[in-house]
């Protein structure tokens, strides 16, 4: 049965037609669940929309961040669709789609209690909290506590950042700041109870991962990327998720 492999070869799922999508729905607006639990996001809506322009099923599933990368590898899904940054690292172990939203990351604190970070060197008098296997998380790890700034023990890291907010707003005695993409401490911020405390500049670029070597995969969602963006749907889509 070779019916289909000349177009739609990219996945690795028994039905050659079906694409199945992880993710981590914790990070608001990019990736979350609605109140019926459906999974949807901006990175969602998108990607949906490049793979089923070219004729795919797609699936969509919540796996912890810092599984994705293992899950891909081994074949559970097809692509990652996380907010995920294009680094280095990742790019020994996953090929990354062309960029399609930058970020930079920020403090998050809680409103209302007495705080005082107005530079980096102030997380030291707190807990920080920050998702594992996230470049939040090794922007922790690598400059405050490698340097000796950070305690180690008042580093906290969660599988879930909705886990971390959550920590924040029941307060300091859980956690006291939590590092966090810049663009999704927004999100969080505009709900009330957390604000951003400082930004913190480290240019990233997020990409779709796909498995590497999966050539085919990569040049349709590349394709798709660069025909949505050409379309209203692209600005919709940001107004829909970015506008406040
Ligand atoms: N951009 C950061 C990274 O790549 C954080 C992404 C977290 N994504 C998520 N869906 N929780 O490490």
């Amino acid at each position: 049965m070779v019916i289909g492999t000349v177009a739609l070869s990219g996945c690795t799922q028994e039905d050659e037609n079906k694409i199945i999508i992880g993710t981590s729905a914790d990070f608001p607006p990019f990736e979350y669940k609605a109140s019926n639990q459906t999974i949807i996001g901006f990175d969602i809506d998108l990607i949906k929309k490049i793979l089923t322009d070219q004729g795919y099923t797609v699936e969509v599933q919540d796996i912890g961040f810092d599984s994705l990368i293992p899950s891909l590898q081994t074949g559970k899904i097809d692509v990652i669709a996380a907010a995920m940054t294009i680094t280095d690292a990742r790019l020994q172990e996953v090929d990354f789609s062309d960029p399609y939203y930058d970020a930079n990351q920020a403090v998050l604190v809680k409103v209302g209690v007495p705080i005082n970070i107005t530079n980096i060197e102030d997380l030291k008098n707190y807990t920080v909290g920050a998702q594992t296997g996230s470049t939040g998380w090794a922007w922790v790890n690598d400059t405050l506590v490698a340097t000796g700034k950070l305690s180690s023990d008042n580093f906290k890291s969660y599988d879930l950042y909705t886990d971390a907010v959550a920590d924040l707003i029941i307060g300091p005695e859980r956690v006291g700041a939590i590092v966090i993409d810049s663009p999704v401490a927004q999100a969080f911020a505009e709900k009330g109870n957390v604000k951003i405390a400082l930004d913190i500049i480290t240019n990233e670029n997020y990409g779709f991962a796909v498995k590497k070597g999966n050539t085919e995969l990569l040049a349709q969602i590349n394709e798709g990327l660069t025909a949505v963006k050409a379309t209203t749907y692209w600005d919709d889509l940001i107004e829909e998720y970015f506008a406040s």
